[in-house]
């Protein structure tokens, strides 16, 4: 896929007040800090289109973008950010399920998940939570660069594993690096497919 505008719309704390339109959606969600805004950045080749930081935490709305006056794109807060305090931890969990609920429109969520992690049961409790309630997910693994391929495809295997434990059927999975540009041909095409067959 071209992206040929990319554009932010809105930012809301309310998932009802999230723009009003049919366009088919993608959410990025995952830990704070595993690189959601960057790969924003990287998938549309925009440099400060989501903002990012260093410091975990710096989502805390629900932001949409615009892609080829086609597709909205949702940058989402992480979640499990210690530092944040317990009410703002737990405010900002039901700003996410709320919207992940709601969002009829929402299409594939993408699940980021650090490659360099072994699987956290937050992560992987969250993805439990997306089965119960029927929402179709993929999973992202970020910061392939952080690792030399071998210890890559280890760390990836073991996860596939883990996940098998519970889940009969893998998830569509994807290894981005949003310093070395990897994995983007691979997303943006899984999205112009999806995009594709909703319009036949
Ligand atoms: P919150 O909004 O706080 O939940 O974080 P986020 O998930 O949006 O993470 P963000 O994109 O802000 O990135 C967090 C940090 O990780 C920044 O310092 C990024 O530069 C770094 N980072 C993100 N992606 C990559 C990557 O692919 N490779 C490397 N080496 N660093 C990355
Ligand atoms: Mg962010």
């Amino acid at each position: 896929m071209n992206i040929s505008s990319a554009e932010f719309v809105i930012s809301n704390t309310d998932a009802t007040k999230c723009p009003d339109s049919k366009l088919p959606e993608y959410a990025f969600i995952g830990r704070s800090n595993v690189g959601k805004s960057s790969l924003i950045n990287m998938l549309t080749n925009r440099k400060n289109l989501a903002m990012t930081s260093s410091k975990p935490g710096k989502t805390l709305l629900i932001n949409h973008f615009i892609i080829n006056k086609e597709w909205h794109l949702v940058d989402l807060p992480g979640y499990g950010f210690a530092q944040a305090g317990k009410a703002n931890r737990e405010r900002l969990r039901k700003m996410i399920e709320s919207y992940i609920l709601m969002r009829e429109q929402l299409t594939n969520l993408f699940v980021l998940i650090d490659s360099r992690h072994e699987a956290q049961p937050i992560d992987l409790e969250f993805m439990s939570w997306l089965g119960i309630n029927g929402i179709p997910f993929s999973i992202v693994f970020t910061k392939a660069d952080k690792l030399s391929t071998s210890s890559l495809n280890e760390k990836i295997a073991a996860y596939k594993n883990k996940l098998i434990e519970t889940w009969e059927e893998l998830p569509p999975v994807f290894v981005t690096s949003s310093e070395k540009n990897k994995g983007r041909d691979e997303v943006l095409n899984y999205i112009a497919d999806i995009n594709l067959q909703l319009k036949s």
